[in-house]
């Protein structure tokens, strides 16, 4: 079978990261051509990363025939519309996370999906790698009734112009949709997406976006989630569940490598899963394992997970009063 052809569109970090991943994946997929708003930024990508085509225009890389998959990896009030150029141009997509801001865009997407029959997937690639495979595993296998509580901390600091986007109020930013909805997903794959919404806090700074958020999940059965993520600091960015037997960590759950068992009398375990490359690797073959199968939607992540999360996204920001100005 030939690999897939994925066009990457946006040369941000993220779009880094997953180029670099892609190169561990060569029998799987290549990167086929790299799309930018200019074309010396497409140019100086391609040359880092060796791709064969570049575009000066993300319409422009829509065009092309020799493209499977758009890997979107632009801010995320540009999100839909981007889906929407390459959904027409019946390309499959891989979009980052949040894949939308809101449910008036949730439902766009939705009706995006249904009509042109293609792949869609939103970018959340902690739940792919082999260490939350495990953590799962170790959760069912103590028994999933015997823990209570689950705490998530998401948390990173960027000096300097790297920091600007995640809280430009133009580009949708605010600790809530850049890192909150990690929380929001780790919570829900661990404990259940049919959670209510508890207490909410917030921090915001001068231009009213949140730079700290603190949320309370309900998920029935008197369990709770514990959440707390922010664009303004480094955090251990640990989830952990617990109960009366001992708890299991899940490090540094955005892309976690190790997972810890703590049992009560027991020494602690730990299991490592090094990554073959920077961990996106694995949400990168996920896509092609969905393909490889003709899915419209990914078996693990599949959109109704992801309208879950950012109704629940919408719904902490109405709590905590923020709404952007393109959303008036
Ligand atoms: N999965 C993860 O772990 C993860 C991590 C970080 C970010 N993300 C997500 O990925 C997306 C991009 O994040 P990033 O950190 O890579 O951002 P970034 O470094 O700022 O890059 C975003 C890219 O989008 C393009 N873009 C298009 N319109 C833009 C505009 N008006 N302003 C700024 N850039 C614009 C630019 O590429 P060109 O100039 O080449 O067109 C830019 O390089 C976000 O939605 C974010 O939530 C995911």
């Amino acid at each position: 079978m030939q690999p897939y052809r994925f066009g990457i569109v946006g040369t941000g970090m993220i779009a880094n990261k997953f180029a670099e991943a892609a190169k561990v994946l060569g029998d799987r997929m290549i990167v086929q051509a790299v799309s930018s708003r200019t074309l010396a930024k497409a140019q100086d990508f391609s040359d880092r990363h060796g791709i064969p085509d570049v575009y000066g225009s993300y319409e422009d890389m829509a065009l092309a025939t020799d493209i499977d998959v758009a890997y979107i990896a632009t801010p995320h009030n540009f999100h839909l519309a981007h889906m929407e150029l390459y959904a027409a141009h019946h390309k499959h997509i891989l979009c980052e996370k949040p894949i939308v801001v809101n449910e008036a865009e949730a439902t766009r997407l939705l009706q995006l999906s249904e009509r042109y029959k293609i792949f869609i997937m939103e970018a959340y690639w902690s739940i792919f790698v082999p260490a939350f495979a495990k953590f799962q595993e170790l959760f069912s296998l103590r028994g999933s009734d015997r823990w209570d509580f689950l705490r998530s901390e998401i948390g990173f600091s960027h000096p300097g112009d790297r920091g600007l986007r995640k809280v430009d109020p133009a580009l949708a930013g605010g600790a809530l949709l850049d890192v909150g909805v990690y929380n929001l997903m780790i919570a829900a794959e661990v404990f259940g997406y049919g959670f209510q919404i508890t207490d909410v806090h917030t921090i915001k700074n001068e231009q009213g976006i949140d730079v700290f958020d603190a949320f309370t999940l309900d998920h029935g059965n008197g369990r709770k989630s514990y959440n707390i993520c922010t664009v303004k600091g480094k955090m251990t960015n640990e989830l952990i569940v617990f109960g009366p037997e001992g708890c299991l960590i899940l490090k540094n759950f955005l892309g976690s490598q190790s997972v810890v068992e703590d049992r009560l009398g027991e020494t602690p375990v730990e299991y490592q899963f090094p990554f073959l490359a920077n961990g996106y690797e694995y949400e990168i073959n996920h896509v092609c394992d969905c393909l490889d199968q003709g899915f419209l939607q990914s078996d693990q992540l599949p959109l109704a997970k992801s309208v879950k999360i950012i109704r629940a996204a919408d719904v902490i920001r109405q709590r905590i009063g923020l709404k952007y100005g393109f959303e008036n």
